[in-house]
């Protein structure tokens, strides 16, 4: 390891995490680490344990084995600092549907004790594309609209990693991309993000790294490009194409489902 690496801890660093819900062995010794500031997609098929590995890390859950520290801290032993640095969207949208956008916005920046409650919430209205809506109650709220109001409320009190998981789940193809730039441009101010997602395409677009959770590990972890390295280019009528990560995808889950 280079003094340069050395000197950047982790936003993220998991080391042989297990976890098991009676018999049924979800992680069964997952390691992975994320750079401050990046964006990172975990991949995976339904139940493959995304959901279980964003609980551990956001404290929501306690893993039966294995390390973890977010920001520096260890989440076992320092929780309560793992959760003021991170935010969580998690996989279910958790707005108060009786309160307007602008209601649900206000209530969470008093309740991370910012002043201005008001100003943070039009802030992120407008950021959001929610200005007209704000003042209606979110039962009339779209799915979209509603995702992106769970996203803006996540960002309240600037946490330094924000926890996606499935962020453009049910959305429509406008409505995706407006999701995605913000989570670009949220890395780019230095946010780290770490987003779970089935869309491979959106993993593709959106992630520094990526990694396949598949039967508890991680067997797969690299750049959009070192993945596709791991399958040759196929031919077609004289023009080389690369791999998609589909592909990738398919031939490491497939890979391993046949070796076992
Ligand atoms: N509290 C729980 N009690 C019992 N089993 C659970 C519990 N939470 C998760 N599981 C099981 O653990 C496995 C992994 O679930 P998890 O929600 O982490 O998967 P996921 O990768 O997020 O799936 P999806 O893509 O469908 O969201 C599933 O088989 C699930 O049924
Ligand atoms: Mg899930």
């Amino acid at each position: 390891m280079t003094d340069a690496i050395a000197e950047r801890t982790p936003a993220i660093r998991v080391r042989g995490l297990q976890k098991s819900f009676k018999k049924l062995h979800v992680l069964r010794g997952v390691d992975f680490e994320v750079a401050p500031g990046s964006i990172f997609a975990l991949l995976g098929s339904n139940g493959a344990g995304k959901t279980t590995v964003v609980k551990i890390l956001s404290t929501l859950l306690r893993a039966d084995a294995g390390t973890a520290n977010v920001n520096g801290f260890d989440i076992a032993t320092q929780s309560a600092e793992v959760r003021e640095t991170i935010s969580l969207t998690g996989q279910f949208a958790a707005v108060d549907e009786a309160l307007s956008g602008r209601e649900n916005l206000v209530l969470v920046a008093r309740l991370r004790h910012l002043p201005a409650p008001g100003s943070v919430a039009d802030d992120l209205l407008e950021r959001f594309s929610l200005t007209e809506a704000g003042a209606r109650k979110v039962t009339t709220y779209s799915g979209g609209m509603r995702r992106r109001l769970d996203i803006a409320m996540s960002l309240i009190g600037s946490p330094q990693l924000i926890v996606l998981d499935e962020p453009t789940t049910g959305l429509d193809p406008e409505a995706r991309i407006a999701v995605w730039r913000t989570i670009k441009q949220l890395a780019d101010g230095g946010t780290t993000v770490l987003l779970t997602t089935q869309y491979l395409d959106e993993a593709e677009q959106l992630a520094d790294r990526i990694a396949i959770l598949h039967e508890g590990r991680i067997i797969v972890n690299g750049t959009l490009a070192e993945l596709r390295g791991l399958l040759p280019p196929a031919k077609v009528e004289y023009v080389e194409q690369q791999p998609t990560l589909e592909d990738v995808f398919l031939a490491v889950v497939g890979q391993r489902h046949g070796a076992e």
